[in-house]
């Protein structure tokens, strides 16, 4: 098995596809069990996250990154609100495996989606929803252009806590 921390080869970025959905799954799993960067509170599994390689609209995109053969982590972009008035507006979010951080994982998988994003004339701004706290997320999509335009007061409750939730926002 890889050893994802010490893993000599370089990341690569790829569109997912669905052999990939049991490895995102379980980073995507990890966080529900142990964190509020996701406010779902039950595990999704691979059949949940699939729903979003099934949507086609323009700047639809989700994106892997692996070490190696491994898959590593995933980010995406999808609508924000169903009503067509939002349709250029994406919220995008990206998850990492705990054991591949801080090597540049995140910071690939973002150049290149936002990368694709930009070159999607329908997509006028993106939004992220950060739960606080989250230094390295904050940090990461500031470092990609996103600007704090507000916090939402304890809208979430997870593990016995009210939580905030950082509104990150970047316009085309
Ligand atoms: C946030 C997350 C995606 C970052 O992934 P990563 O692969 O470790 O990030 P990278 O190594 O690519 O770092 C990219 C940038 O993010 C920021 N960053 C990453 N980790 C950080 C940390 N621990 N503290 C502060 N900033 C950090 C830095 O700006 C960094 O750029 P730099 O290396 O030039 O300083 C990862 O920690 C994660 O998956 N967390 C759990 C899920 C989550 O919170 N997702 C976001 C939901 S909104």
């Amino acid at each position: 098995m890889t050893d994802l921390a010490t893993a000599p080869g370089p990341v690569t970025v790829r569109d997912a596809t669905p052999p990939d959905l049991p490895a995102m799954a379980a980073i995507y799993d990890e966080q529900v069990r142990t964190s509020v960067a996701t406010f779902d509170t039950q595990e999704r599994g691979a059949a949940k996250l699939g729903e979003k390689l099934a949507a086609t609209g323009p700047g639809d995109v989700v994106l892997v990154a692996c070490l190696d053969d491994a898959v590593v982590g995933y980010a995406f972009s999808g609508p924000f609100r169903p009503r067509p008035a939002y349709a250029g507006t994406k919220e995008v979010s990206v998850y990492v495996d705990a054991a591949a951080r801080g090597r540049g994982v995140a910071r690939s998988l973002y150049a290149a989606l936002l990368g694709r994003l930009d070159a999607e004339p329908s997509v006028h701004t993106q939004l992220a929803v950060i739960a606080q706290p989250n230094e390295a997320s904050e940090a990461l999509h500031v470092a990609f252009g996103f600007e704090r335009v507000g916090v939402l007061r304890e809208v979430g409750n997870k593990f016995g806590r009210w939580v905030d939730t950082a509104w990150y926002q970047r316009l085309a």
